[in-house]
């Protein structure tokens, strides 16, 4: 038996590191939305049997990517070692991943094929947890995690483990847009990008700050290019070049929201509903080269 599960990228739309807090994580305040481009996971259910407590030989992972872990560092066998040790269940299982979301882009590769994992044994042990264990689980897995047990646009608070789905006013605004999403070949490590706001220790935005602009959105009816605003941007641009000025040349030549995800190196712009990408495609791939990865997606509209 065997389930194949979708394990979307997400960009944030705004992102706003509000500070530092006592157990060295920070509290952000972000608006999140799932994409229709992404992984997809199948597992199948193995015996558990005499080998059930040791992980590796209990869950074994198959992935098409090189540059992805495939001993106990990925997160799928985190996610599926930490679902076993939860909830008692000792069965096994095989996954295969196929991966399509690029690592260290701000994309939510990693903590996307988690909750994937997470969601893939809960329906081959036949739904040992719980919404509020998934949810633990999440949190524990990963800050980035808890948003795609939810899914649809979200605000995500705290370090990432407070998901409120936006009001529907404002997450209509936002379903089904059309996002071209673009990563030079480098990636940036979110630790680093962490470290870089402590270091220069100018870019946090004040929470209450936030909390207005994000209300003023919601309460409004401005578009989605308004919400775009991400308090890594000075911290990466500052190393890395080619991502504002590759930004400022397509805000400049196509008229395009644009903006970072994430602690990137991905970046997106919103495109108009009748917009021909191929133009922005082609400049992109102009100035980052033939390797960059460049995909034209949706905000998923569920
Ligand atoms: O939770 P996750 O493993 O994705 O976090 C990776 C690193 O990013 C953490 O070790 C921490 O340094 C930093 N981080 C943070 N505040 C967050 C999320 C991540 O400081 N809200």
């Amino acid at each position: 038996m065997g389930v194949t599960i979708f394990s979307p990228a997400k960009i944030n739309l705004s992102l706003a590191v509000t500070g530092r807090r006592a157990d060295g994580f920070h509290d952000l305040v972000s608006v999140v939305a799932t994409l229709e481009f992404g992984d997809t996971l199948e597992a199948w259910a193995e015996a558990g049997g005499p080998a059930a407590h040791d992980a590796g030989a209990r869950f074994r992972l198959e992935c098409d990517a090189t540059d992805v872990p495939g001993d106990g560092a990925n997160l799928v066998l985190r996610a599926a070692t930490l679902f076993a040790a939860q909830t008692g269940w000792d069965g096994g299982a095989r996954f295969r991943l196929t991966k399509r979301i690029p690592a260290g882009a701000g994309l939510g590769g990693g903590s996307s094929n988690a909750v994937a994992a997470l969601r893939a044994l809960n329906e081959l042990s036949g739904g040992r947890a719980d919404a509020a264990q998934l949810a633990a689980m999440a949190a524990q897995l990963g800050s980035d995690c808890p948003l795609f047990l939810q899914g649809g646009p979200v605000v995500m608070r705290g370090r990432g483990e407070r998901i409120e789905a936006l009001p529907e006013a404002a997450a209509a605004r936002l379903r089904g847009r059309r996002v071209l999403v673009f990563k030079p070949t480098f990636g940036i490590a979110t630790p680093w990008a962490y470290a870089r706001l402590v270091a220069r220790g100018t870019d946090y935005v004040p929470a209450a700050e936030a909390e207005r602009r994000l209300a003023a959105w919601c309460a409004g009816d401005a578009p989605a290019e308004d919400l775009l605003a991400n308090n890594f941007e000075p911290a990466a641009f500052a190393k890395y070049l080619a991502l504002p000025v590759l930004l400022a040349a397509l805000r400049r030549e196509f008229g395009v929201a644009a903006g970072m995800s994430g602690s990137g190196s991905a970046c997106f712009a919103l495109l108009r509903e009748e917009q021909d990408a191929a133009p922005l495609v082609d400049r992109i791939r102009a100035a980052w080269g033939p390797e960059a990865c460049v995909q034209v997606t949706r905000i998923a509209s569920s």
